[in-house]
């Protein structure tokens, strides 16, 4: 069997991005030697970086980079140097809606995952959640309000302004979310709930027509669910155990997967995928995978973030862009060995000993 070449673009951002990323690619190193993976990956900016050094949070060169690439590995951006500049300029939206737009990365993949030794993380009583919390977040990336047109600001005739954004979705594109969800679904429980809020709203009563439909037709083996979006974001709260996988639209999921990422505890242990209409060279999805955390300015050059959500990230990307299921079960199994061991970085050590970012990362590595 030829050796598959892993070429991916490495956009590692502000802050913590770099430190982070740093590690993830000494874990990810290990790994290939020890399995025989060549890496081919190429370094650009993005985020402030790219504000910094090029004027652009998504500068033309780095557009290019990824282009050539079959997947890209993102690290996270934004912070207080850049707070200043207009929303539009700010470095989180700049880089990464033009990269979604681009890439058609439609499917946003966020697991929800507390290990039971973590529960003490979680602002929840660890009661509710005696095992940990293990849920997948669906969320459609490229469609609804974000992206929508008419999108613009307007002065009236009476000097009012008034602005609008655009909820819209076609049949096409709720049952390309729905596909992923299915797909995810069954390789878990063949529990999938579709949330939406088609008591109100006319795209969301086209989702749930659509959702109702295609499974019927394509997944009668998966026990399907309807829920409101104001439901959910209490249900989340109270049991979220009940959701094995849900999938939903660009907004409701923006905020569904931040209350999700807050019950898990650390944001320095959620990771996520967001995946592309086209395929990469290899015929798998092209896709950018990305912890949830966000720059951490506040500890950055610090050495002392967390790089789990960085590396679990590397495993989404291994699993998804590159087909290498075993290998990124073998990843996350040696992520989650060394924090469920007792090898913890400040955020997630409630009191004990912590490591910083490296010894945190030798620990994955000594127990791949
Ligand atoms: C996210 C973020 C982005 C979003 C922002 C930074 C544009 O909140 O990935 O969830 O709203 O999608
Ligand atoms: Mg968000």
């Amino acid at each position: 069997m030829p050796k598959p070449i892993l070429k991916f673009a490495v956009l590692a951002g502000d802050y913590i991005g770099p430190e982070v990323m740093a590690e993830a690619l000494r874990v990810l190193d290990h790994v290939a030697r020890l399995e025989g993976l060549v890496l081919s990956h190429q370094a650009a900016d993005v985020g402030g970086a790219g504000i910094d050094r090029h004027g652009q949070a998504l500068p033309e060169s780095t557009l290019r980079v990824c282009e050539q690439a079959d997947a890209i590995l993102f690290g996270s951006v934004g912070g207080p140097k850049w707070e200043k500049l207009p929303p539009k300029e700010q470095p989180e939206r700049a880089a990464l809606l033009p990269l979604r737009r681009h890439f058609t990365l439609f499917a946003n993949i966020r697991p929800g995952l507390l290990y039971r030794e973590l529960t003490d993380a979680s602002p929840l009583k660890s009661e509710r959640i005696p095992d940990g919390i293990d849920i997948v977040c669906i969320r459609e990336l490229t469609g609804g309000l974000y992206f929508g047109k008419p999108k613009e600001t307007t002065t009236l005739p009476d000097g009012d302004v008034q602005a609008v954004d655009t909820m819209v979705y076609k049949k096409s594109e709720i049952e390309r979310i729905l596909q992923v969800a299915i797909t995810t679904a069954r390789a878990r429980k063949r529990k999938l709930c579709s949330v939406d809020k088609a008591n109100v709203l006319e795209t969301s009563v086209l989702w749930r027509k659509t959702v109702t439909d295609y499974c019927a037709a394509h997944a009668p083996d998966l026990a399907l669910s309807h829920m409101y979006v104001d439901n959910a974001a209490m249900q989340l709260a109270r049991d979220p155990n009940q959701f094995d996988v849900f999938v939903t639209e660009n907004m409701f999921g923006d905020i569904l997967s931040d209350e999700m990422a807050v019950i898990c505890g650390s944001l320095g242990m959620l990771s996520s995928a967001s995946l592309g209409a086209g395929k990469n060279s290899l015929g798998l999805p092209f896709g950018l995978y990305e912890p949830a955390g966000g720059t951490a300015p506040d500890i950055a050059g610090k050495g002392i973030a967390n790089p789990c959500a960085q590396i679990l990230s590397v495993a989404l990307m291994l699993r998804h862009s590159f087909g290498l299921e075993t290998t990124a079960t073998r990843l996350e199994a040696a992520v989650k060995k060394a924090v469920t061991s007792g090898t913890r970085t400040g955020d997630i050590a409630f009191g004990r000993p912590s490591v910083g970012t490296r010894a945190m990362a030798d620990a994955v590595i000594a127990n791949l």
